[in-house]
């Protein structure tokens, strides 16, 4: 068990399990876009540990930018989806993967699409650690998605609590007490 701030976590996924499942994902990735050459946009803070995880069994060439939003404060979904840091690159007629921890309501990643769009993209899909499919709120197409979860609230492998725990090799879930 591991505390953070006024929580207890409890482990939930392995990082064994987690690494494989990478593999597994990005197994589909290389098929999908062999000869291909796409830029990934990973979502900064969360998707960091993911992205540095997940293009080291790419074999396709492809180039990756950091983008950062701001949505989410301590435990809820604020449903506002601030650009803290954009793109520094063109992206007009370029196959997009955006890379992303987690998508819980999906607000982030329905009010972020529109945005690359609109810059002219050949194509865009998602490529997501997790989801929890039952909070889902808004239409969304996520092909690449590694494990789905239920409506539980966890962290590490990236993921945090109020800033904390992204440094954990294992995901873990909050104990409710
Ligand atoms: P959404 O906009 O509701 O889909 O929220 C997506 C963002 O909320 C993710 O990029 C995460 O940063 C954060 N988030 C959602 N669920 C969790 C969780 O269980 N633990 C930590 N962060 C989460
Ligand atoms: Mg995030």
């Amino acid at each position: 068990m591991i505390t953070i701030k006024d929580k207890q976590f409890v482990p939930y996924i392995h990082h064994e399990q987690i690494a494989e499942r990478i593999a597994t994902l990005a197994d589909k990735l290389n098929a999908d876009y062999k000869g291909k050459n796409p830029i990934l946009i990973a979502i900064l803070n969360g998707a960091f540990i993911f992205a540095a995880d997940l293009v080291r069994h790419l074999t396709f060439d492809h180039e990756i930018q950091f983008v950062k939003y701001s949505s989410y404060d301590g435990m809820d979904t604020t449903g506002d989806v601030k650009e803290l840091i954009g793109l520094s690159i063109d992206i007009k007629d370029r196959d997009v993967i955006v890379v992303e921890d987690i998508i819980d309501t999906g607000t982030t990643m329905y009010n972020i699409l529109p945005k690359l769009k609109e810059k002219g993209v050949k194509s865009v899909e998602i490529a997501v650690l997790l989801m929890k499919p039952g909070k889902l709120q808004v239409p969304l197409d996520v092909k690449y998605c590694a494990m789905e979860i239920p409506n539980e609230f966890i962290v590490g492998y990236g993921l945090d609590y109020d800033g904390v725990g992204r440094n954990y090799k294992s995901i873990y879930v909050v104990k409710e007490d």
